[in-house]
């Protein structure tokens, strides 16, 4: 698929079907996030994928618990779950002492959502799972994602067929300005 297209047609997707992603997807996938450019081409990230249900619906009844009843509204639903109940999440966890961390690992889980969509698969990313790491379980479950010594918690993005339709959010022209 043409990148621009790629670009076009990606969505926050928010529905998923059961089925996983296939194993050379998910390397190329992978491939694209590493191949990220970064500052000083430090590459200050760990990419975690986690195809665990168990362990995402723990993560996210985790972050639920940590935001508790001021978090987001959609977690008055019981069946919310923060991941979708796609079959694949990655997680980012970054460099701490890097002041460009967050840049980086912006753009490499841009570069996993662009890859998946031009592979035919879906995906959000997610901010959500963030207070999963700040509460009483932060350090167990850094350590089961195998977060490395000196990173945190980044980022996330859920990954699978997605089962629903989104409209492209609105593209604000005012939001550029042309100088000259
Ligand atoms: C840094 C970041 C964090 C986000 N966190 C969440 C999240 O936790 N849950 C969610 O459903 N969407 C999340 N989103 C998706 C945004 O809501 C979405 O990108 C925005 O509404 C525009 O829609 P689109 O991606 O379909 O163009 C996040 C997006 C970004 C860039």
């Amino acid at each position: 698929m043409d990148v621009l297209q790629a670009i076009s047609n990606r969505r926050s997707h928010r529905a998923y079907k059961a089925e996983q992603l296939p194993e050379e997807a998910l390397n190329a996938i992978l491939t694209a996030a590493l191949q990220s450019p970064s500052a000083r081409n430090r590459q200050p990230w760990h990419f975690s994928v986690v195809q665990d249900a168990a362990l995402l619906q723990e993560i996210s009844d985790e972050a639920a618990k940590v935001m508790g009843k001021g978090g987001s509204p959609r977690f008055a639903d019981p069946d919310f779950q923060i991941f979708y109940h796609a079959p694949t999440a990655i997680f980012l966890f970054g460099e701490k002492e890097n002041s460009w961390t967050p840049i980086d690992c912006g753009i490499a889980v841009e570069n996993i959502a662009l890859a998946a969509e031009g592979l035919g698969m879906g995906s959000v990313i997610l901010g959500l799972p963030k207070p999963a790491f700040m509460g009483e379980k932060a350090d167990a479950l850094r350590a089961k994602l195998q977060c490395p010594e000196g990173y945190d918690f980044v980022i996330a993005i859920a990954l699978g067929y997605s089962s629903d339709t989104k409209d492209p959010h609105e593209l604000r022209a005012e939001k550029i300005s042309r100088i000259g």
